[in-house]
């Protein structure tokens, strides 16, 4: 049991409550933040003279050498450290004796946690948005393909109107561009540095903040020091973020279910993305999908989970806090790995667009545009309402589509109905009168996916703004 602590103990930690307390199973995760932070530290130490410079190099070599044997796998990290900074501070002593025992100097592992879970979020934020970024290409590349791909669009999971494949995939395209803004905004407020905030009330030693920060890529210091150790606010929008991720992949994956049903028969997910049945051999199941959508739950879990533990914690640092790790980590890897998985699937599903035209022919999906045609002619709207809905009532008898109807039909039920009907009613037509900015018609569609595609092309790397 190694521990930083012991001088004021007169006897041996219980060892159920070392493995409670102890943190090393979860936080090794973050050795190259802590490292980096440890880098950082003993950089500006020097510059403000606590250390000398060859104390400064030899830390920063040893620390070196322990980042680069944890990665190849010479040096392991046991259970036997309480949490990683005891880890790498030990080993650090275990080399360079006095020299080692100098790095905490100015430091607490109240700011030091605070910095290393800062550091590991900030790149999942950063690794999150990339992902994000390579999804929205593949949500591109299928509207440009499909401005054309007629789909009925439902309400209420009932046909509705026609749209295209375009215009449902660029619904999509919308949400995860909102995502990428959220954590984008979240970087922009998390991007401080706590370092220096000591246990909760700064320190005596002449620390230069504004240099650590600048060292570790943040925008500045931290204004307070008992926030800086207690903050997890960032956290929070992250997990709260990456929920809303969750929640649009799983709709998503929703739909993607239903289409690729045996009665949708709309996408056919690719072999490689597909799992059969142990029993029943004509099965093909859409599991990945079924998968992101019920790890959403985990993901919704983490974020609950860290706003219950902050919610009773009075200032500054308490134990509670170590609870924010391990959920969160297992939230960032879920979120990460199923927008990933996701973009494959979607990247090589195939499109069966007959029976998505098929459906939005057999599905009363102009209904609307025939009552519009009859408010051209001087019907008012409620009486075309009414007058389609006898047109509908008479093809659900017969089991035909508006179209399929004879103009003598028709006239019968309104003589206001003249040969141009079937052309005012066709699907293309019900699509592309729709002109409006957002609205599915190929040329409105035409101006998203330029609006787009400049998007994709021009978006700055997050974080690189200021
Ligand atoms: N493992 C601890 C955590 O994750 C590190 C900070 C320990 N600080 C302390 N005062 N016990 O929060």
């Amino acid at each position: 049991m190694a521990q930083l602590w012991g001088g004021r103990f007169t006897k041996e930690t219980d060892k159920l409550v070392y493995n409670f307390n102890a943190s090393i199973t979860f936080d090794r995760k973050f050795y190259e933040e802590d490292i980096e932070g440890s880098i950082a530290h003993v950089t500006m130490l020097a510059a403000v003279g606590i250390l000398t410079e060859k104390e400064r190099d030899d830390i920063i070599a040893t620390l070196e050498d322990i980042k680069r044997e944890v990665e190849n796998g010479t040096l392991e990290i046991t259970e036997e450290y309480e949490d990683i900074h005891s880890f790498v501070e030990a080993n650090l002593i275990k080399r360079l004796g006095d020299t080692g025992k100098k790095l905490h100097t100015g430091r607490s592992r109240n700011d030091q946690v605070a910095l290393d879970m800062r550091l590991y979020t900030r790149k999942q934020v950063e690794a999150v948005d990339g992902e994000l970024k390579e999804l929205l290409e593949t949500l591109l590349h299928i509207m440009k393909e499909n401005t054309e791909t007629v789909m009925p669009g439902f309400t209420h999971l009932q046909k509705a109107q026609p749209i295209t494949l375009a215009h449902h995939m660029g619904a999509y395209f919308e949400m995860f561009k909102r995502d990428r803004q959220r954590l984008s905004d979240i970087y922009e407020r998390m991007n401080y540095c706590p370092l220096g905030s000591g246990a909760l009330a700064g320190t005596t030693y002449p620390l230069d903040r504004e240099m650590t920060a600048e060292l570790l890529g943040f925008y500045g210091p931290t204004l307070n020091s008992m926030d800086g150790v207690s903050d997890r606010d960032y956290l929070i929008e992250f997990l709260s973020a990456l929920s809303t991720i969750m929640m649009h992949l799983s709709r998503f994956s929703e739909e993607v279910i239903i289409w690729n049903s045996n009665e949708y028969r709309f996408v056919e997910i690719d072999d490689t993305y597909s799992t059969g049945s142990s029993i029943m051999p004509q099965k093909k199941n859409p599991d990945i999908a079924e998968l992101v959508r019920g790890k959403t739950g985990r993901v919704y879990g983490a974020l609950v989970s860290i706003l219950t533990t902050m919610k009773g914690i009075p200032l500054a640092y308490n134990k509670d806090m170590q609870e924010d790790k391990e959920l969160s980590f297992d939230a960032m890897d879920t979120a990460k790995g199923c927008i990933a998985l996701f973009n494959g699937m979607l990247k090589t599903m195939h499109f069966n667009k007959e029976n998505m035209k098929k459906s939005a022919n057999n599905g009363f999906t102009n209904a609307t545009d025939a009552a519009d045609y009859l408010v051209k002619r001087g019907v008012p709207f409620r009486d075309a309402h009414g007058i389609v809905g006898q047109v509908v009532l008479y093809c659900i008898d017969k089991n035909i589509a508006i179209d399929d109807m004879s103009l003598e039909e028709l006239k019968a039920i309104s003589p206001v109905f003249e040969a141009d009907v079937y052309e005012a009613v066709s699907m293309e037509t019900c699509v592309n009168t729709r002109l409006t900015i957002g609205a599915p018609s190929k040329s409105a569609m035409d101006k998203v996916i330029a609006i787009e595609e400049d998007y994709l092309a021009n978006c700055t790397k997050i974080g690189k703004k200021k």
